[in-house]
């Protein structure tokens, strides 16, 4: 008999979970409680910058599934500097093993010699026509071009061919939209059960968290949830409320939670949660935490939820881009499990979390993180690991 990690995921409960063992031996229901002891199994570079290939930083990990149970890796190929700004190449590689092995790098997007070319940007995955949906801007900083541009490519084809961008602009509006970095979400559950839900930030002065939606598999797009900084389209001080590059996660109860950059560190040097309660149409004030817990140092952090278990990364420091570290909460991000588990001591910056689900036994042990990591700089290379969740057994 063949029973996914999901199925059993809906009786999460001790008594349903070891009862279910007993009648189902091939269902992997771990007592998540007391067995997950995150174990790095194994790593490695998938990019490293330093001028090789037109391209001087790679920067910006961007990691999903994809439908068939491929993983795709997407960074930005910055082609003469390390800056935000300036030209680039959208670099992806794809492993159709779990992660082992990986493609050369393609380049899947350029902007030739743009002067504020693209930035990355969401991978959002509709399993149900098995398209993935890779969004950015362009023009992001203003700089020497106007407008700012929300851009979109996509692949039908398990991430081997992708198509022109097309401007969606056109229809939300010519506004300054970074999405993400990391993934949009395709809501399992109700409410809104389908849609492509995408959230990224605004304008330095515009700032905040906004969502985009799709509820036709990508073929329209509206604007959603805004949860706007404040003072709003001012110029910001230190402290003010400024909701920054963020990562939605649907929960079990199929609410959206939005764990975000905060900006300028208002009320705490932690993590920003926002919570969406409608399939994101909304961010209510009601909804607003700060995790104290989750000590940042300003930066885009990862968060996946799976199997009833949130983890997150991040740099664990309140002042510097390092300890690249991996937590897990087994009550939805009310509480964080105190052993926690460092990937990398030295310098780390942005992090991006996938896994697999394809009813695989193997895919219920697993999660893996991109991030950036360095000896120097944290920009320095862009990292694969695979993490075995139940200590390698
Ligand atoms: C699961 O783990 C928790 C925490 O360690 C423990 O209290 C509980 O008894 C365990 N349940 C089963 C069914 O083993
Ligand atoms: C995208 O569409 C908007 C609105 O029509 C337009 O102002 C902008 O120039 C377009 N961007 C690109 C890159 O074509
Ligand atoms: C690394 O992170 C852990 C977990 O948050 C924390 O206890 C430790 O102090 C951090 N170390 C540094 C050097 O930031």
């Amino acid at each position: 008999m063949k029973v996914s990690g999901r199925s059993c995921d809906a009786l999460t409960g001790p008594v349903l979970v070891s009862l279910l063992c007993a009648l189902l031996p091939r269902c992997v229901c771990y007592n998540t409680s007391a067995q997950i002891d995150p174990l790095v199994y194994e790593e490695q570079l998938l990019w490293v910058s330093g001028g090789q290939g037109h391209v001087s930083t790679y920067r910006i990990p961007v990691l999903t599934f994809t439908p068939k149970g491929s993983l795709l890796a997407f960074a930005e190929g910055r082609k003469s500097s390390s800056s935000d700004i300036g030209a680039k190449f959208l670099a992806m590689r794809r492993s159709t093993d779990k992660g082992n092995t990986w493609s050369p790098t393609v380049f899947i997007v350029d902007d030739v010699e743009h002067p504020d070319g693209l930035n990355l940007g969401s991978v959002v995955v509709d399993e149900e026509v098995g398209s993935v949906f890779l969004i950015y801007s362009l023009c992001f900083h203003l700089y020497r071009c106007s407008p700012s541009s929300t851009m979109m490519v996509e692949s039908r084809d398990d991430g081997l061919s992708w198509s022109v961008p097309r401007n969606l602009s056109i229809e939300l509006g010519v506004r300054a939209f970074a999405p993400g970095p990391g993934f949009g979400i395709q809501k399992r559950l109700s409410p809104a059960k389908g849609r492509l839900v995408v959230c990224g930030h605004g304008t330095i002065e515009g700032d905040g968290v906004f969502c985009i939606l799709s509820d036709d598999h990508g073929k329209s797009w509206r604007n959603g949830a805004a949860l706007k900084s404040i003072p709003y389209n001012q110029k910001k001080s230190a402290q003010d409320f400024n909701p920054d590059e963020c990562q939605p996660v649907e929960m079990p109860d199929g609410s959206i939670l939005i764990n975000v950059r905060n900006q300028n560190n208002y009320h705490c040097r932690c993590r920003v949660m926002a919570r969406s309660l409608d399939g994101g149409e909304s961010l209510p004030i009601e909804e607003l935490y700060f995790d104290s817990e989750l000590v940042d140092p300003v930066v885009a952090a990862g968060a996946l939820q799976k199997n009833g278990v949130l983890y997150f990364t991040n740099p664990s420091n309140d002042r510097n881009r390092v300890n690249l570290t991996l937590r897990w909460s087994l009550t939805d991000g009310l509480s964080w499990e105190k052993k926690a588990v460092q990937i990398w001591a030295g310098p780390s910056g942005y992090s991006c979390m996938s896994s697999l689900d394809t009813g695989s036994v193997e895919d219920q042990k697993f999660v893996f993180v991109l991030y950036e990591k360095g000896h120097k700089d944290y920009f320095e290379t862009i990292s694969f690991v695979k993490v075995h969740l139940y200590g390698g057994r």
